[in-house]
């Protein structure tokens, strides 16, 4: 098996789904009628859709057989505690919270533990966990080292903290500090992962000030896989027991069972805090339900339960990682401008660097992500300023990065496939200096990028 070099993805298709293909005219009908925002598409005018990892995945044969297994008992239903079993098997956490996607255990944390004065540091914030901070009047604050800022530097571990600046943040401020978070692999920095040294050693430093550590783990898995085949004297472990350490080493996780569950929904609170558990199911009740099913059905906890135990095969990993290497390095020869090392669910095209002329208030990612779409059927995602560069106050400035994210959801689509989107970026990059920035014509005031309206510029 090692000699060969082609990707083979380790299943079978089972069931199939139609794709349908559309005419450039009539993408360009549905862009406008989007107001130029791929999130206000309808999918099935779509042809590739890498918006998003999240949801998006297959399921296997045996979790759909899981589904069959699901019990919807209101309380104490037998599928809470085969969803428990199989969480506390990865991460040995005294309470399990279901919730029914990550920024719902993100809402509950924050509102436990977030408020005005108060600051929440992290590699990188996602979106979704930097609004839910900001939404309780608490402060955002991101410390990735600095190469998980530069796009082009290779370093294996960018997503990693930069423990210098939490040293000084918790000098400076510690009181005001409830809770430090680490988000593995660090999505909005390019889907890079953080090192086992590097979480060993923000568990060093919080526990000098006496924080809890918490974990955004959506890819844990994949970050898992990174540390396996990058880190030192990792090579020979199983993932499954650099996962179990890395939950030994924090005091609590949010996940979303959208990425490395498998699952289509889901998520989850955990901590070990036995009044902040009480608190967060208190909070739990309210808006999301009964503590033994969250804001789930028994099915749903069957299908995470299963796909937990999937993820952590290292044949499924090997084959995630290559085959988004794989989409990486072709685009990365055609001389596209990109972050890297690759992502593990993502590639990430450098819009600010392929399309210099557009400045960043003229949102390149978006230009650049319109185009993929307008030629070639293609949804990726704009992760730059039209995402990040909004304020609470109104104001607006650049991100750090404009970025556009491939994201591949899990077990979906085939080498072939990927071939075609290779083929379609090839093109729209030899048409960089034609293309043209965008406004904003209408936006909300947090989290602007899933409803905006646009309009061209020029
Ligand atoms: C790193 C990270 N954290 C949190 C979330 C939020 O999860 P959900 O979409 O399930 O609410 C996401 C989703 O994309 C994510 O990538």
């Amino acid at each position: 098996m090692d000699r060969w070099t082609t990707i083979i993805e380790p299943f079978r298709i089972h069931a199939v789904e139609p794709i349908r293909l559309t005419t450039q005219a009539e993408r360009e009908a549905a862009l406008e009628a989007a107001g130029w925002n791929l999130f206000n598409l309808h999918a099935d005018v779509v042809l590739i859709d890498l918006l998003t990892d999240s949801g998006t995945g297959a399921m296997s044969r045996d979790q759909w057989a899981a589904i069959m297994h699901g019990d919807e008992s209101y309380a104490g239903s037998p599928s809470w505690f085969t969803f428990l079993a199989a969480v506390q098997d990865l991460f040995p956490f005294r309470h399990v919270i279901p919730t029914h996607q990550g920024r719902a255990a993100e809402k509950i944390l924050f509102t436990a533990v977030g408020g005005a004065g108060k600051v929440i540091p992290s590699n990188t914030h996602f979106d979704t966990t930097r609004a839910n901070v900001e939404f309780t009047g608490a402060e955002a604050v991101d410390l990735v080292i600095p190469e998980g800022r530069e796009p082009a530097t290779i370093h294996p571990f960018k997503g990693n903290m930069d423990l210098a600046a939490l040293d000084a943040l918790l000098t400076a401020r510690g009181a005001d500090v409830p809770l430090v978070m680490v988000t593995i692999t660090n999505n909005s920095g390019g889907g890079q992962p953080v090192s086992l040294e590097n979480l060993r050693a923000v568990r060093e430093v919080c526990d000098r000030f006496g924080k809890p550590l918490f974990l955004d783990g959506c890819r844990f898995a994949e970050n898992a896989w990174f540390i396996k085949t990058r880190e030192p004297d990792q090579a020979d472990r199983p993932v499954k027991d650099i996962v179990r350490e890395i939950g030994g080493l924090v005091d609590g996780m949010t996940m979303s069972a959208k990425k490395d569950g498998l699952a289509n929904i889901g998520g989850w609170l955990a901590v070990n805090d036995d009044a902040l558990a009480e608190q967060c199911r208190n909070l739990l009740i309210l808006t999301e339900g009964f503590p033994t099913y969250g804001g789930l059905a028994g099915r749903d906890l069957e299908a995470i339960a299963q796909g937990l135990r999937e993820v952590v095969d290292e044949d499924y990993l090997r084959y995630r990682i290559t085959s988004t290497a794989y989409l990486g390095d072709a685009l990365d020869q055609a001389g596209i401008p990109l972050v890297k090392p690759y992502g593990g669910h993502a590639v990430y095209l450098d819009a600010r660097a392929l399309l210099p002329h557009i400045p960043p208030l003229e949102y390149p990612g978006q230009a650049l992500a319109v185009e993929l779409y307008r030629a070639g059927g293609i949804r990726g995602c704009e992760i730059g300023t039209v995402m990040f560069g909004l304020h609470p106050d109104g104001t607006e400035s650049a991100a750090s990065m404009d970025l556009v994210r491939l994201a591949i959801p899990r077990r979906t689509y085939t080498q072939s496939h990927i071939d075609y989107v290779i083929e379609v970026a090839r093109d729209v990059a030899s048409r960089a200096s034609s293309l043209r920035g965008y406004r904003i014509a209408k936006q909300p005031a947090a989290l602007r990028h899933f409803t905006a309206r646009f309009q061209p510029l020029g």
